[in-house]
């Protein structure tokens, strides 16, 4: 199968030369400016690319390492067949073709960070999902995967039926010393950033982009510098009206209302109970004086009447609200107007209007990639279900003999990082299956799922303790107390 599709790609590509040729290379930032990738809203390529050069490790002879496993389909990055041909020829020794950005994908929506897919999951148009990092990774002994290629691409447009080919016109290699350059942004000192790349900044501007991006170093240095030649009007700076890459001619539905929705956070955490709590901020005056409320939904699918809870925001730009709701995968919350009917009066409460704004879903990883079990192609994850806190392991399928080397190995609870004392545990090698259907895509491993009857709470952590030849192996970071994503 993979031979004659392989085979199939080649023939193609010596035949087709020309569509298979990338456009070129992108050494530094200025390239970037006149290419199409992540420039108009609510494409996510740039977001992409800054995330990316913020997990890769660079020495100092230039070579690439990823933070990450991608054979594990950490960040929902999943092996790329390179059909039909959009990049240079994948030799099957040299690496394989990773590709990155898929909102689509499992995994992604649970551990790419909210800067990432946040465009995702409030716009409606199709355009939110065309941009992608693809990567040649070659892997390492002991679970190193070293980068030897970077791409950015992306699909084409929606309204072209051209299915789901990357275009190889939009398809550029990306250079090292481009990744370098956008790690080295949260440090730049602003004096040298005309030398450097070659523009002016507002300072205006740059700062209405900090207002909104700021939480994440570099980023908003990053889209002040590619987007500023090709659409000045991005710079038009009103007071709260920031528009930011939002291109007019590309018919976005009400620039104004969306960039001001921006700074907007809503997210789901978790109570001492193990219950979702809401927790809301950077809600608009605009909207505050209409009045707003936070609902709680099963997940992105569920309709807008089966909410699971709600509450006014009471006229407050920040706040929360712990709900009774047991803290489950996929729970979100959305903003959406407050209606006050005659009944309210009666104090029957108001109705639900109009959405505003989404969260993301709260997922299963929790942004949080497992930890490798040390000395062992294992690892461990912390998750939640029903408000419990529940451990999953993923063993490498080449680790055959996982069960005799981990006979007397225990997973413990503990409801905080400085506790010795664990609160429940369980035999790794009792462990459950867990079903296929979710885990069907990552191919090089089996996953194993134990559910505690400890209840969640921020700080639990679980460890991996391999019983004879001594002590601990893994602790999985403190639940929700990790850096902010
Ligand atoms: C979330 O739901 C909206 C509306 O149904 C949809 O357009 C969007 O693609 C969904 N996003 C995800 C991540 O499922
Ligand atoms: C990558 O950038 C470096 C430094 O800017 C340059 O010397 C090198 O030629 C570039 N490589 C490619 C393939 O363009
Ligand atoms: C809500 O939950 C948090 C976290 O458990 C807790 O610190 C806070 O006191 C709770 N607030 C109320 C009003 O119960």
């Amino acid at each position: 199968m993979v031979g004659r599709g392989f085979l199939g790609c080649f023939i193609l590509c010596l035949s087709l030369a020309s569509v298979c040729a990338i456009k070129g290379t992108l050494n530094s930032i200025d390239d970037l400016r006149d290419k199409e990738f992540g420039h108009t809203s609510p494409r996510h390529g740039l977001m992409l690319l800054h995330w990316l050069a913020n997990n890769i490790h660079i020495d100092n002879n230039g070579n690439m390492r990823l933070n990450f496993n991608p054979t594990r389909r950490d960040y929902g990055i999943h092996l790329y067949g390179n059909r039909p041909c959009s990049i240079p020829f994948l030799l099957p020794e040299s690496g394989r073709y990773y590709s990155l950005g898929n909102m689509n994908s499992f995994g992604s929506m649970n551990a790419l960070p909210y800067y990432v897919t946040q465009r995702f999951y409030n716009s409606r148009r199709p355009e939110n999902n065309r941009d992608r990092v693809i990567l040649r990774v070659r892997e390492e002994e002991s679970n190193q995967f070293i980068v030897d290629e970077v791409y950015v691409t992306q699909h084409y447009p929606p309204n072209q039926y051209r299915g789901s080919a990357y275009d190889p016109d939009n398809t550029y290699r990306v250079n090292v010393s481009l990744l370098r350059q956008i790690q080295s942004l949260p440090t730049i000192d602003q004096i040298e950033i005309p030398r450097i790349y070659n523009v002016e900044i507002n300072h205006n501007s740059l700062q209405s982009l900090e207002n909104i991006w700021g939480h994440t170093p570099g980023l908003a240095l990053l889209l002040a510098i590619v987007l500023y030649f090709t659409r000045p009007k991005t710079f038009l700076f009103k007071e709260q009206s920031l528009r930011l890459t939002s291109q007019p001619q590309s018919g976005m539905d009400n620039p104004r209302v969306e960039d001001d929705n921006t700074l907007i956070k809503l997210e789901v955490k978790t109570t001492d109970r193990g219950k979702a709590r809401i927790i809301w901020s950077g809600i608009p005056k605009r909207l505050l004086d209409q009045g707003v409320m936070v609902v709680l939904h099963r997940n992105n699918n569920s309709d807008s009447k089966s909410e699971l809870d709600r509450s006014s925001v009471g006229g407050q730009a920040s706040g929360s609200y712990n709900t009774s709701v047991p803290l489950n995968p996929g729970l979100q919350v959305r903003l959406h107007k407050e209606v006050n009917n005659w009944w309210t009066y009666l104090g029957f409460g108001s109705t639900i209007g109009e959405e505003i704004w989404r969260g993301s879903e709260f997922h299963n990883a929790n942004r949080e990639i497992p930890v490798d079990i040390n000395g062992h192609d294992a690892s461990l994850q912390l998750f939640v279900k029903d408000g419990k806190a529940c451990a999953r392991l993923y063993v490498k399928k080449s680790f055959t003999a996982w069960k005799k080397m981990f006979i007397n190995s225990w997973v413990g609870f503990y409801s905080s990082e400085g506790t010795l004392d664990h609160k429940t545990w369980q035999w790794a090698v009792k462990f459950s299956e867990e079903s296929r259907s979710d885990w069907a895509d990552i191919p090089g491993y089996d996953v194993y799922v134990y559910e505690s009857s400890m209840t969640m709470s921020p700080g639990v952590q679980v460890r991996f303790i391999l019983e004879k030849s001594g002590g601990e192996k893994a602790r999985t970071p403190p639940w929700e107390r990790l850096v902010q994503g």
